[in-house]
């Protein structure tokens, strides 16, 4: 019996390390799916060299070469194309992407984001958590819509604010979540666990071995 394994697309922008743990999980048979492309709007984005050593095909598209959101989310959605994803990941992947770029791919587009949803859309999320006294912070992975952070919510994992922490602290107890979470997730999607009717998720229970 041939089993098919799901086609992942990751785009990031810098370090990669969520893109990292997906790949891991994918090589040590927690997700039944491959990472085939990895796309980067930076061209020095560190993450593309990783892909790179694993034998992960990669591409850049530079957004400073494009003269419109437009242009660019139309090179950008070519390249995806080409690698025929049934899942697209964003992970750590610092654009802004338009309605029509978005709707082409819902229901197939994941976004990992650094605060527990809808607290705290957008960027410096630690630093506002911190400044808001909040007890608590995480992570989020939502299906990707039009609205910047605001689709479809799929999992989220919490850590404590704690009473010495920092920004730097904070970030890199939330990264341990989302490296946890993150993979967690897209294997759901590759065994066809997760359902979205009318932006609502649904997880269905792991089958019995
Ligand atoms: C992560 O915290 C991600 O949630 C946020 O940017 C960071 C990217 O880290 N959007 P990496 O590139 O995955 O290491």
């Amino acid at each position: 019996m041939t089993v098919s394994l799901a086609r992942i697309t990751i785009l990031i922008s810098g370090r990669g390390s969520n893109m990292a743990a997906v790949v891991d999980a994918t090589i040590n048979g927690r997700i039944a799916g491959a990472v085939t492309h990895v796309i980067s709007n930076r061209p020095d984005a560190a993450g593309l060299e990783y892909a790179r050593r694993h034998g992960i095909a990669t591409s850049v598209v530079d957004h400073r070469a494009f003269a419109s959101r437009e242009a660019f989310d139309a090179a950008l959605a070519e390249a995806i194309d080409a690698g025929e994803p049934d899942l697209i990941v964003l992970a750590g992947f610092m654009r802004i992407l338009g309605r029509a770029f978005v709707e082409r791919y819902q229901g197939r587009m994941l976004n990992i984001h650094p605060s527990l949803l809808p607290a705290y859309p957008g960027t410096d999320t630690h630093a506002r958590a911190l400044r808001e006294r909040a007890t608590r912070h995480g992570c989020t992975v939502h299906f990707v819509t039009p609205e910047v952070d605001g689709g479809p919510i799929v999992a989220q994992a919490v850590v404590d604010v704690l009473a010495d922490d920092d920004a730097t602290t904070l970030a890199a107890r939330v990264l341990e979540q989302e490296h946890r979470l993150l993979p967690q997730v897209v294997g759901w999607f590759c065994a066809g666990r997760i359902a979205l009717d009318h932006g609502r998720v649904t997880i269905a229970a792991e089958p019995p071995r």
